[in-house]
């Protein structure tokens, strides 16, 4: 089974394609290096390509002899989305159209696609289900609503299979030390962290404080990058054997608010976290849970690594070994390293 991993240079790419060698898969990855790293390769075959290049994308189908796909190449800041819509909905609808359209092509008929949590807008209900309505409100979260709509209608005209995978806040590295978080700009909260405790960012700012949370501040549902990518292969799994297209929440259904985060962050590193409390952002929901009970029953998906000291560790050993603090040996992206 040959699968080609859209956008497997990335942090949550690159940890899957880990998974799929290590149960057997063989994997191709297909990537533009726009925001991934050669330094995320981890095996199998690899082709420099845009999904914006169609021609392209038709030689790769016609040259590899691809089995289902992964779709995880996507602009993923929610803050620029507001800012440049257009970037957006260009690029996330058209590359994942032109995608479809090589996969047609070829006769392949089976994809995995990275959606988010950002389907929902503002939760109605907490844990959210996947049947929760969906009312995505950044430009960012309507692009995923978007191509989960189109894939609906490719399965209903073209008999596509498809199964969407909703990750709520992705975190964490491979506890292997392999791989990791490679942001730049980095945006998420833990590795904003860890950065600042490292001294590669001048400052930390914690957005939000008057939040309906107990603490004031966000409550949010961390999934370890691990958990994530073993969610992919029991996905990809059922694709082959169920034939249905299906919607699956990736989440932990236990939430930490910034300010535990912060808390546990300290506990790990020894080292003292200092914020700048800052307004909320724009959009900014209050408690984001994810439901995981439909994955853990259809999948058979189980947590592994998704603590919050467990993703915390992880992610510091990596950040410390890129960052040149372990052996002075930092890697080259890594500002001033
Ligand atoms: N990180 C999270 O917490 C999170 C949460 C929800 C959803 N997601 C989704 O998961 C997916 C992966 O996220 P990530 O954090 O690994 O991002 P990432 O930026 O690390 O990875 C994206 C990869 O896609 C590649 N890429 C982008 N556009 C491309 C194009 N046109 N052609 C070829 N390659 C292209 C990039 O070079 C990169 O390797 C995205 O679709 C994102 O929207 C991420």
């Amino acid at each position: 089974m040959k699968i080609l991993v859209c956008g497997g240079a990335g942090y949550i790419g690159s940890h899957t394609v880990k998974e799929l060698l290590k149960e057997g898969f063989s994997a191709v990855v297909l990537d533009n290096f726009s925001t991934g790293k050669k330094e995320l390769l981890v095996g199998g075959g690899l082709i420099q390509a845009d999904l914006l290049d169609r021609a392209a994308l038709k030689a790769a189908f016609q040259s590899q002899g691809i089995d289902a796909v992964f779709h995880f190449a996507s602009l993923i800041q929610v803050g620029e989305s507001y800012a440049n819509p257009h970037k957006y909905y260009g690029h996330n609808l058209v590359s994942s159209l032109n995608l479809l359209e090589a996969m047609l092509q070829a006769g392949v008929k089976k994809i995995i696609f990275s959606s988010s949590a950002a389907v929902y807008g503002l939760p109605e209900k907490i844990p959210i289900p996947e049947s929760h309505p969906l009312n995505p409100f950044n430009p960012y979260g309507q692009s995923k609503f978007f191509v989960e709509t189109i894939l609906r209608d490719y399965d209903k005209a073209y008999g596509l299979k498809f199964i969407s995978l909703r990750y709520f806040n992705a975190a964490g590295a491979d506890p292997e030390g392999r791989l990791g978080e490679m942001h730049d700009p980095e945006t998420h909260l833990i590795p904003s962290i860890l950065l600042f405790l490292l001294g590669k960012k001048d400052s930390f700012e914690l957005y939000g404080t008057d939040f309906s949370t107990p603490d004031g501040t966000a409550v949010r549902d961390y999934i370890h990058v691990t958990d994530l990518a073993s969610a992919h292969v029991l996905a990809l799994k059922r694709l082959l054997t169920a034939q249905e297209s299906d919607v699956f929440n990736l989440g932990t259904t236990r939430g930490y608010s910034v300010m535990e985060v912060i808390r546990a962050a300290e506990k790990v590193t020894g080292r003292k976290v200092v914020y700048i409390p800052k307004p909320r952002r724009h959009g900014d929901v209050p408690i984001l849970l994810a439901s995981k009970e439909k994955a853990e029953r259809v999948l058979g998906w189980q947590l592994r690594h998704s603590g919050l000291e467990t993703i915390i560790e992880t992610a510091w050993e990596w950040h410390k070994k890129q960052s040149g603090e372990v052996d002075g040996c930092g890697s080259k992206w890594y500002k001033n390293a």
